[in-house]
């Protein structure tokens, strides 16, 4: 039987972008040999004959999509991702890396007062995730409207298409370098490891074996691991 339809292998979606190397990073300290993942140029699948473990490569927001449909087992994803997608899989564990923050931010210049004051005209709020900036106003009974963009949010406020943008904040720069300032935060968020309803029972051995590694190493680098 070819690797490709080796229904023994594990199958581990890993987001591409900024979770990618300390996804592999994770991997490769619990001892899983991913000499493929770091050649990766246009290359999607990658294999640990060995431990019988095919990596694939997934746009960030596909990566549950992967998980809860089973052509994935399990999956690494940004919360950010799980909280706007909604996806049915179960979250197994809170991976300390990739720490950031879901803000509410302004032009700095419009930093007075409260800043969903606008004089009777509704708020445009630009984001990437309508879902959570949605519960978050409609939880404080402030009516905007929401523009939905697909990346460089920081863009709106300047060109006047939106007075305030809910965006992920990590270092801080890129809302610093576009005059923005951050007026609430809405929810802490990192990595986390999610697995497929059903895989959890039908490969649940190696699945509990590999958490209790992942653990292991997590706690073994807890100083070092928001640095990743
Ligand atoms: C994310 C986020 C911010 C930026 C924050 O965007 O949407 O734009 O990172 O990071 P910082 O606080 O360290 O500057 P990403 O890089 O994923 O690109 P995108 O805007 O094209 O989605």
């Amino acid at each position: 039987m070819s690797r490709e339809n080796n229904t023994n292998y594990l199958v581990i979606a890993l987001p591409s972008g900024k979770l990618l190397k300390p996804s592999i990073r994770l991997f490769e300290g619990v001892g899983i040999d991913l000499k493929g993942g770091k050649e990766i140029s246009r290359k999607l699948t990658f294999f640990d004959q060995e431990e019988e473990i095919k990596f694939v490569i997934t746009r960030p927001k596909d990566n549950p999509t992967y998980v809860e449909c089973g052509a994935a087992d399990i999956g690494i994803v940004g919360e950010d991702v799980l909280l706007e997608e909604k996806k049915d899989v179960y979250r197994l564990l809170d991976l300390k890396f990739g720490k950031c923050n879901m803000v509410v931010a302004v032009p700095e210049k419009k930093k007075q007062g409260k800043y969903y004051k606008n004089n009777g005209h509704r708020l445009r709020v630009a984001t990437k995730y309508p879902r959570i900036a949605g519960g978050y106003f409609k939880k404080r009974g402030i009516y905007v409207e929401l523009i939905k963009l697909y990346g460089s949010v920081e863009l709106a406020p300047q060109v006047g298409l939106a007075d305030m943008i809910v965006d992920i904040v990590s270092t801080g720069r890129t809302l610093l370098e576009n005059k923005l300032t951050i007026v609430d935060e809405i929810i802490p968020l990192s990595a986390q490891l999610i697995v497929n309803r059903i895989s959890y029972k039908t490969k649940h051995k190696r699945i509990t074996r590999l958490l209790q590694d992942i653990k292991k190493f997590i706690s073994l680098e807890s100083d070092k691991i928001t640095e990743w």
